[in-house]
């Protein structure tokens, strides 16, 4: 087949690979997923927010629908995002997409070249990165610390490299690491960035999975130049499935990834837009964020309290205030990689941390998930891992 040659910057996910290799080991506790827990995804209340919606107005929800996406829908996101982020917007700011996946893609279609550099956390969302690399930009990864990306960093890249066109950030909760950043980190990012013509993707999946600590606005409620693109997504808080996702950005950017969308597949599923709609309208989505971040802080604490008792002290690592992950850093001589078959052997597994660089990644870094996972199995897990860590430490 002659591909073109965009497919030869398009590489199979290492992650993946990882997870296959885990999936044929039966009986492993593994804290290499990526996916919220099942078992809250709130069935019976979907089933009859769709039944409902099936006999009021199904004709509807089986016929094409606007490109922008429902109305409906697009009213109660302005109302949630006012609420939740701070983001003054109106339905034209908004067009739905198939995921934030799919806003990732379309922003790498909007706005790379090819020479064009992306700037992202060190390290960051493989499919953000990924979504990119068609394009044949470059990448420079920006480090973080507790308060978020290091701003004299920032403005270092930014400076020296006048080819950076996009800026791909995730504040809240962050994949891989779980890190938010401040307040006042999120000011001095958005003081920087305005001095420069750059644009900035805020994606932000994992926002209202806070479970300790206040609220902080987001960076597109900051926006007084209309360079943010603010990608929201109901994976996180309802469920993936059903793929119901949307950008924010200003008016003459939204039409622009309009016009994408139309190319793309015309809209999104119209019956699973006007599913959630029904949900939200007819249930209560908030008290239903608040039973997930229940549970996951139980886990999350569980898991920080055993590795705190277990790991050998050379061992680091973060305590996240919500989302879905802990980012561990071992002695930097280990590879986590190399290390990763003896822990499969012994019965738990998770993803090497250098898979989340855009360039040469962190050897001796770990990514666990502790949203699919049983206290029992963290129990055990943790207690598997912190053997395994010891061997080699
Ligand atoms: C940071 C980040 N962005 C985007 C996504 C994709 O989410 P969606 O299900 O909305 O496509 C994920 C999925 O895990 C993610 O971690």
């Amino acid at each position: 087949m002659r591909y073109s040659r965009r497919m030869e910057r398009v590489k199979p996910s290492a992650i993946r690979s990882v997870q296959k290799k885990i999936v044929q080991k039966q009986g492993v506790i593994s804290f290499a997923a990526g996916l919220p827990d099942p078992d809250y995804f709130p069935l019976a209340d979907l089933k009859t927010a769709t039944m409902e919606m099936m006999e009021e107005s199904g004709r509807s929800a089986l016929q094409y629908g606007m490109t922008k996406g429902y109305a409906p829908l697009l009213d109660l996101l302005v109302e949630r995002m006012r609420a939740k982020e701070g983001i003054d917007a109106k339905p034209e700011n908004i067009l739905m997409t198939t995921g934030s996946q799919q806003g990732l893609s379309m922003c790498a279609m909007l706005f790379l070249d090819e020479g064009d550099v992306v700037v992202a956390e060190n390290p960051s969302y493989l499919g953000g990165i990924n979504a990119c690399r068609p394009y044949g930009c470059g990448f420079i990864g920006v480090d973080t610390d507790e308060e978020g990306m290091v701003i004299a960093d920032l403005d270092n890249v930014l400076s020296e490299n006048p080819k950076v066109k996009l800026l791909y950030v995730i504040p809240n909760f962050q994949n891989p690491t779980g890190k938010a950043w401040s307040l006042e980190r999120r000011k001095q990012f958005m003081e920087v960035i305005n001095q420069y013509d750059v644009v900035v993707i805020e994606d932000n999946p994992y926002g209202e999975i806070r479970f300790r600590g206040e609220a902080v606005p987001s960076l597109k409620s900051m926006d007084t130049q209309g360079k943010v693109v603010y990608l929201g997504s109901c994976s996180k808080i309802l469920c993936p499935g059903l793929r119901v996702a949307w950008i924010c950005a200003d008016e003459s950017v939204t039409t622009q990834f309009e016009q994408i969308k139309e190319g793309l597949d015309l809209q999104c599923n119209q019956f699973a837009q006007m599913q959630v709609a029904s949900y939200i309208q007819k249930f209560d989505l908030d008290a239903h964020v608040e039973t997930i971040k229940a549970a996951y802080k139980k886990r999350c604490d569980l898991m920080l309290s055993l590795m705190q008792e277990h790991f050998p002290s050379s061992v680091t690592y973060t305590k996240p205030e919500g989302g879905m992950f802990i980012w561990v850093e071992l002695p930097t001589s280990l590879s986590a990689d190399e290390i990763l078959d003896d822990a499969i052997e012994s019965g738990v597994a998770y993803v090497p941390g250098e898979y989340f660089y855009a360039n040469e990644g962190a050897k001796n870094t770990i990514r666990l998930n502790f949203t699919t996972v049983s206290e029992e199995q963290i129990q055990k897990g943790v207690l598997l891992l912190a053997n395994v860590l010891k061997k080699y430490i």
